[in-house]
């Protein structure tokens, strides 16, 4: 064994794509005290070549290798070895084959031992899988720098750890940020799955145990002979990673695919359809995980088509997988248009409406698959009261890795802490302890089945989710899955060593970062439980609070020119509080113990309302947003701080997207502000809100081959005015006198960038260019883009550091591409210091 020291410098310049995630194995230093902690040998107790111990065996040679520069050879196990070497195996592969154990203690399904004390290192689990963890474990502690003598066992919190994609058969992803689906192109599997192979790694070094590849709004031509034939090269790619591949079903192939004149689920012909389809799949996948099933939900057919009950929907399932010990996956996001007229109405009650009373009518391999609030994935929500009204069916929690409504890939946001509000929430059912985490796991109501599942839509990008960044909410994903009790911070530092090297700056860094990161996207979008104030009714990216409102699907925020917030007291609202048990639902009840930032969650208030920090609630949001906004400049210039500690390829990746970032947390801050400054008339004290001294519009240019327009939603420009170019051959020219004193300024500059074209523009001080760009965000950034000038497309440029004199002259030309008129909204010059 040596280490190669050249191999380490090299290591540091090279180029990174992402591709490996946190699995990187970046060459470290080795003293000849490191030297001597390391196996020379690699025994494997089953070293058949699909097999999770083989993987775990290849994993360590290759981590040892790119690590450390060592060499060490895979080879049978020999017990009685004097040299130093590493054991990996199964629990009863080990005692057979060695015999005494004592020292091992009693391990759960999955779980592992590992100790790397005297020369044997010794790397167990009860299962295969259980020891490929393991391993992972162990290549973490060495990844970054660890070569302390460990010995400890670890067991996983709950029997399901699944990731849900949404990929669709025809390639594309739904909310999905980082290029094609990995699994599907053209309705059927990819040939090349070399990709599906780099990312069952990923997942086993995350203890995830299952995959379900395709959308829950799912087409049954998955069911296909051919594409059954495919699910099973997939699965034959994830199994040597102890990972088990879930399908999603529709509840309808019946009829749409297998001819039927119905899908009830009672009727005879149904079920043997179901049990024949099963079969098949199973002759392709013979170890299966189970079904994914949204029924009766956002337009999915379901059982209620025929007035059957979503239990006989689910127990259809149920008893088609039971003979092959695979499970069911029932999704509890059902629920129906409503009206905002009517005051008591409201869609977080739908969960409990609908299953509450089908409690203790599930089949014993029904698992129903809960979001952790009761909406969809915003930025904060209480628990769903739904994990209290279970007490006799599986459950399992839903998270969102993917950011659908968090800035998608375009904003930094870690996760964690937000789903730790759920996580960690006290249920009090029967005036107990009753954490949400120990419902979901199965050990507050003694259910065997339960766990998490994440939807994650990793893409062909080598970015994998479209950010560096926001790996670090798959990473701790699967963490939390395992024991959700582990620390946001300490998850979050593992991955940056492992992802960006053990330099304390990039630690700190990007520790801050990413702590402040959560607080500061609810700054500056939704705060005190409004929800994020997304546009739900198209991309559920920008802002756009108006569309909550005066539609049926019931993410309402009831605000006029007086008041805020859904009344979902028992008293005078929709009762929703009264789901929970006696204890929480007497807190939510009151605005006096209603904590602030879900205030508007629970209570329709006044805008002067005062909350219990002393603010009022207008005044709150005004703040945040400023706060919010002014913490995500500071995620630019501390990565910044990092050039050179990161290799330039992903340095730059991540610096485009904070600066992107930058930009549009302002774009939400004015548009919120202005949205409900607009609708209560209430002046923000600090008069910062509607106040832009910095600022020139468009409109107010002089305008040649421009024209004004009137942006929709009218908070998502600046004065509500933008400028197009008068069609889309015309080059525009904007240009003004400027009226600032001499010096330095950060000129930014506000625009749109829509798909459909690539507009280009110029920018000039007195005829002298300062700086040019193209509309290509839509191929650039990870988010959903929009066809219209709206809080999606609006975006901002920055150039920094321009000297500026007065009475010089600011011109934009701005040349239309396509369906892309070139828009501009405003132009600021920002001395040092200012945000604006
Ligand atoms: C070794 O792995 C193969 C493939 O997973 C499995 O079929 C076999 O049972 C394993 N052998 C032992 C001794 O566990
Ligand atoms: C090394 O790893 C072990 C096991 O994960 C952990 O308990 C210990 O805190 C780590 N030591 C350091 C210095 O990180
Ligand atoms: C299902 O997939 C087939 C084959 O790719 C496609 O023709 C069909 O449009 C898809 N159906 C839906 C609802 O997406
Ligand atoms: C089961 O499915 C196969 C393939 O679609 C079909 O040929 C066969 O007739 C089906 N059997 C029953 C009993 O429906
Ligand atoms: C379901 O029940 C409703 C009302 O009870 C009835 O009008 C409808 O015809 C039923 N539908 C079916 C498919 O049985
Ligand atoms: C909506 O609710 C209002 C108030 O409860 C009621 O008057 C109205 O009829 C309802 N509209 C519909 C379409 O049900
Ligand atoms: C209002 O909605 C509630 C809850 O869905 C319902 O019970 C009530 O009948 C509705 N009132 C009217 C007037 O439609
Ligand atoms: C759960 O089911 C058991 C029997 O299966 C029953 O005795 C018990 O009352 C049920 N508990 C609840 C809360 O429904
Ligand atoms: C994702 O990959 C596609 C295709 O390789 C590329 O065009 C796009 O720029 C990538 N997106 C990001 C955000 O890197
Ligand atoms: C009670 O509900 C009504 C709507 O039915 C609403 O107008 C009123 O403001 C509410 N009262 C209080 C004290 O919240
Ligand atoms: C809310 O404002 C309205 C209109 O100004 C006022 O009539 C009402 O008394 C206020 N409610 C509370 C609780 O202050
Ligand atoms: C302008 O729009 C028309 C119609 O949409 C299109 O045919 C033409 O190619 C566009 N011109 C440019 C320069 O993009």
């Amino acid at each position: 064994m040596r280490c190669l020291l050249f191999l380490a410098s090299l290591g540091l310049v090279a180029a990174e794509n992402g591709l490996d995630g946190w699995l990187r194995y970046a060459s470290l230093p080795c003293s000849h005290q490191c030297q001597s902690k390391l196996p020379a040998s690699i025994m494997l107790l089953n070293v058949t070549e699909t097999s999770p111990v083989y993987a775990a065996g290849s994993e360590i040679q290759d981590g040892l290798k790119r690590i450390y520069g060592a060499h060490a050879q895979i080879s049978q196990i020999q017990c009685k070895t004097s040299s130093s070497t590493v054991v990996v195996g199964t629990v009863e592969q080990y005692r057979k084959t060695c015999g005494s154990s004592s020292e091992i203690p009693e391990l759960e399904e999955d779980g592992f031992w590992l100790s790397t004390e005297g020369p044997k290192i010794r790397i167990l689990g009860s299962t295969e899988s259980g020891a490929l963890y393991g391993a992972f474990e162990y290549l973490s502690m060495l990844a970054q720098g660890n070569l302390s003598e460990v010995s400890y066992a670890t067991n996983p919190s709950a029997p399901i750890r699944w990731v849900n994609q949404w990929d669709n058969m025809d390639g594309t992803i739904e909310r999905g940020y980082g290029g094609p689906s990995i699994f599907f192109n053209n309705g059927a599997i990819v040939d090349d799955l070399t990709r599906v192979k780099q990312y069952a790694r990923l997942l086993a070094s995350i203890r995830i145990n299952a995959v379900v590849v395709n959308n829950v709004n799912a087409n049954a031509t998955l069911l296909t002979p051919e594409n059954l034939k495919g699910l099973g090269r997939i699965a034959d790619v994830f199994r040597p990673y102890g990972i088990k591949v879930g399908i999603s079903l529709n509840f309808a192939s019946p009829e749409t695919l297998g001819g039927l004149d119905t899908f009830d689920p009672l009727d005879p012909s149904v079920i043997s359809w179901w049990s024949n389809i099963t079969e098949q799949v199973y002759q392709h996948v013979p170890d299966m995980a189970g079904y994914l099933v949204k029924a009766d939900s956002e337009g999915q057919p379901g059982p209620q088509t025929y007035n059957r009950t979503l239990s006989d929907g689910a127990n259809l399932f149920a008893r088609a997988v039971h003979p092959y010990g695979g499970i069911v996956m029932f999704r509890a996001f059902v629920y129906n248009q409503l009206n905002e007229s009517n005051w008591t109405e409201d869609r977080a009650n739908a969960a409990v409406n609908f299953f509450k009373d089908l409690d203790g009518e599930f089949d014993d391999n029904v698992v129903v698959q809960i979001k952790y609030g009761p909406i969809d994935f915003q930025v904060r929500e209480p628990a769903s009261p739904l994990f209290a009204n279970l007490l006799n069916t599986s459950t399992a929690m839903e998270l969102e890795v993917t950011q659908e409504y968090l800035g998608q890939q375009s904003h930094l946001v870690y996760l964690p802490p937000l789903w730790k509000t759920v996580l960690d929430f006290d249920l009090r059912v029967d005036g107990k302890p009753s954490l949400v985490r120990d419902v979901y796991t199965g050990k507050r109501f003694k259910r065997k089945l339960g766990g998490s599942a994440a939807v994650v839509n990793v893409g062909t990008n080598t970015t994998w989710l479209g950010s560096h960044l926001s790996m670090s909410n798959l990473y701790a994903y699967g963490r939390l899955a395992w024991n959700p009790t582990d620390d946001s911070q300490t998850m979050l530092q593992d991955w940056i060593r492992l992802t960006f090297g053990l330099d304390r700056t990039v630690l700190n860094t990007i520790t801050k970062m990413s702590m402040e990161s959560w607080p500061a996207y609810e700054g500056y979008s939704g705060n005190l439980g409004i929800q994020t104030l997304t546009d739900i009714l198209y991309t559920h990216y920008g802002p756009n609070p108006a569309s909550q409102d005066n539609n049926g699907w019931g993410q309402w925020t009831r605000a006029d020119h007086i008041g805020i917030g859904m009344d979902r007291t028992v008293s005078n609202g929709t009762g929703f509080s009264g789901q929970y048990p006696d204890e929480v639902a007497a807190m939510y009840e009151s605005i006096d113990t209603t904590p602030d930032d879900l205030l508007l969650w629970f209570h329709h208030v006044n805008y002067t309302h005062r909350l219990h920090s002393g603010k009022t609630v207008i005044q709150h949001f005004y703040d945040a947003h400023y706060t919010g906004a002014a913490t995500a400049q500071t995620f630019f210039t501390q990565w910044e701080s990092l050039k050179g500690k990161i290799d330039d390829e992903r340095y730059n990746h991540v610096l485009r997207l904070l600066d992107y970032q930058s930009g549009h947390s302002i774009i939400w801050r004015d548009a919120i502000n202005n949205f409900y400054y607009n609708l209560s008339g209430i002046p923000d004290t600090a008069n910062r809100v509607n106040h832009h001294s910095w600022r020139i519009e468009a409109e107010n240019m002089k305008l040649d081959g421009y024209k004004t327009y009137t942006v929709s939603p009218f908070e998502t420009a600046s004065g509500s005015m933008a400028i197009v170019t008068t069609s889309n051959e015309t080059v525009g020219t904007a240009t003004t006198k400027i009226n600032f004193a001499s010096g330095t300024y950060d000129l930014a500059v506000n625009y749109y960038d829509a798909y459909g074209g690539q507009s280009q523009w110029q920018v000039y001080l007195n005829d002298n260019l300062v700086g040019e760009w193209v509309g290509n965000g839509e191929d650039v950034y990870s988010h959903t883009t929009s066809i219209y000038l709206d809080g999606h497309s609006a975006i901002r440029i920055k150039f920094r550091g321009v000297e500026v004199k007065n009475g010089d002259t600011l011109k934009i030309v701005g040349k239309p591409d396509g369906i892309e008129p070139a828009p501009l909204d405003y132009v600021s010059f920002l001395p040092e210091g200012i945000v604006d």
